[in-house]
């Protein structure tokens, strides 16, 4: 016959390994963001560039964010784990033309990633740790050339006006994978294309269909504005 105590041991070893498969199963997927830069800049609060200087007219990295299939996502999850420049010292070069900022004031770039880091990074850690986490998102953008699935379909950011459905099917066409688009609106209102989001399976390595999308919408046809 099995003692009281026997029965407790396991009822706490089975509550341990709940908690670590809660630990590793706390997000879904992850929404890898690129941002254009024209479209940052072409607002009424108007941007900064970094110290390094004018970014490439390319998109630029805004984040990798756990997200949940629910449409939640995790967020400031391990104060613990705060930013730690001398992990990434290797990828500051990369990151800065790659995830350059353009927040004002001007700054290196370190406020930004330490924010994405602290915000999303912290939720993916029991797959990625920091070195891993900005290496992931830099593979993604070199695997994910958005300007050049637009140009390529003659969507050419040159302030023009293009229909949501042509970027969406360019993007699909040279990716694999329907995006999500994001705009924001210009000084005098115009729906510009602004951000770019594609789904990452939680290794953080490959793309997949997003079981999800964000909130929002932008008009039937987007302004395409240089930078
Ligand atoms: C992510 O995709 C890659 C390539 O298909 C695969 O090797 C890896 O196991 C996947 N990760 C997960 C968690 O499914």
């Amino acid at each position: 016959m099995e003692s009281k105590n026997s029965i407790l041991v396991k009822l706490l070893l089975l509550l341990h390994y709940l908690s670590l498969f809660c630990a590793s199963q706390d997000f879904d997927f992850f929404y890898f963001v690129q941002q254009w830069p024209g479209s940052f800049c072409d607002t009424e609060k108007s941007c900064c560039y970094p110290t390094s200087g004018k970014p490439n007219a390319d998109f630029g990295i805004h984040g990798l964010w756990p997200n949940s299939n629910d449409g939640s996502f995790p967020s400031n999850c391990d104060p613990n784990n705060p930013f730690n420049p001398s992990q990434i010292s290797d990828l500051t070069s990369s990151l800065e033309s790659n995830w350059p900022t353009l927040a004002c004031p001007s700054g290196d770039g370190m406020t930004f990633w330490s924010h994405e880091w602290t915000k999303h990074g912290t939720c993916s850690e029991s797959v990625l740790k920091q070195h891993d986490y900005f290496e992931a998102a830099l593979s993604l953008r070199q695997k994910a050339n958005l300007l050049q699935a637009l140009t390529t379909a003659g969507i050419q950011p040159n302030g023009g006006s293009y229909s949501l459905s042509s970027i969406k099917g360019a993007i699909k066409d040279a990716i694999g994978f329907t995006p999500f688009i994001e705009c924001n609106v210009d000084s005098s209102g115009n729906s510009q294309l602004y951000q770019v989001y594609l789904c990452v399976n939680t290794s953080g390595s490959d793309f997949i269909d997003c079981s999800v999308f964000p909130r929002g919408k932008c008009g039937s046809n987007i302004e395409f504005p240089s930078f």
